[in-house]
């Protein structure tokens, strides 16, 4: 199969959780145990990407670098590069040119995070549609608010709208992104929208002409959120507490993720847990090493 690597871009301006966000970066913040940047992250790892690029801006990119380091410790390897001004989305394929190289890509905003037992299947399926694109599509009641995509009965986009008026369909487009190699190019093509972003919405039209692009529908049982507002933002810390708590699983733990893999040895993953003792999340982790 071809190899597919993942960016996680987590730049922009965050301007919505001012004043949180003056002095740091918002995908650095609390969801409640962990911070926010281990839910996309988690979800890369679930779809078996090792080697993920971590898109920041110049102020917060060496606070990643210092949370996250080479990646190492989780059998991984990140590398890191800056975007210099929220210029869209779609730009993450023009920094990252020399990162993807002839593989194929992923791509996951940095604030959202998705959760379901379903979850790991669908990424996998993503995973191996290797000349296609993949997006998915989340059913919401009022998707004003969202790029909205109509969807026909082989399941290929046929009309993708940002923020319309009158939506087509329910089926609101998360921030998670498979694409093939072509996107690099595509990228290059792209040309700047009238609020002056590198648009996402722009590369799935391109594929969508060529008939070429999957919608992937997250049912009923998963959750998506995304965490740009202060309600949002502890809305989801509350979800993860509640279900954490009731279940006594860890939701996107990477280091329960990379163990399952089988991408780090008991050892260190009790290495791992040793320096966290002094919280439940370290207890989770040394009783998963404790298991057969
Ligand atoms: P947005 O929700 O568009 O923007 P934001 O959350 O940074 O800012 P605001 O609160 O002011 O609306 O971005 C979605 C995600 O994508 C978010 O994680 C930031 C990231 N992003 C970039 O990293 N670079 C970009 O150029 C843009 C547009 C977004």
């Amino acid at each position: 199969m071809k190899k597919r690597k993942g960016i996680i871009l987590a730049g922009g301006s965050a301007t919505r959780l001012y004043p949180l966000t003056l002095a740091i970066s918002k995908q650095i913040m609390p969801v409640y145990d962990k911070p926010m940047i281990y839910y996309p992250l988690s979800v890369l790892m679930q779809a078996d990407i090792k080697e993920v690029l971590i898109i920041s801006t110049p102020r917060d990119i060496v606070t990643f670098k210092h949370l996250l380091g080479n990646g190492e410790k989780w059998g991984m390897q990140f590398s890191y590069a800056i975007q210099e001004k929220p210029k869209g989305l779609a730009e993450a394929f023009l920094i990252g040119e020399d990162f993807i190289g002839e593989d194929n890509v992923a791509m996951i905003l940095g604030d959202n995070m998705f959760y379901g037992e379903r979850l790991e299947k669908i990424l996998r399926k993503a995973n191996t549609r290797e000349d296609e694109a993949t997006i998915f599509g989340y059913y919401v009641k009022d998707p004003r608010a969202y790029g909205v995509v109509e969807i026909n009965e082989e399941g290929h986009a046929i009309s993708i709208e940002e923020k319309p008026e009158k939506p087509k369909s329910n089926y609101a487009v998360p921030g998670l992104y498979f694409y093939t190699n072509e996107v690099v190019a595509m990228a290059k093509e792209v040309k700047p929208s009238a609020r002056g972003e590198l648009e996402i919405t722009a590369i799935n039209e391109m594929y969508m002409k060529q008939n070429k692009l999957t919608v992937e529908k997250l049912g009923r049982a998963m959750t998506w959120f995304d965490t740009g507002t202060h309600d949002a933002l502890l809305e989801t810390a509350s979800f993860v507490q509640t279900i954490q708590k009731r279940q006594g699983l860890l939701i996107c733990c990477p280091e329960e993720i990379a163990y399952q893999k089988g991408w780090i040895t008991r050892k260190q993953l009790i290495n791992l847990a040793e320096p966290f003792m002094k919280t439940d999340y370290g207890v989770y982790l040394k009783d998963l090493a404790k298991e057969e």
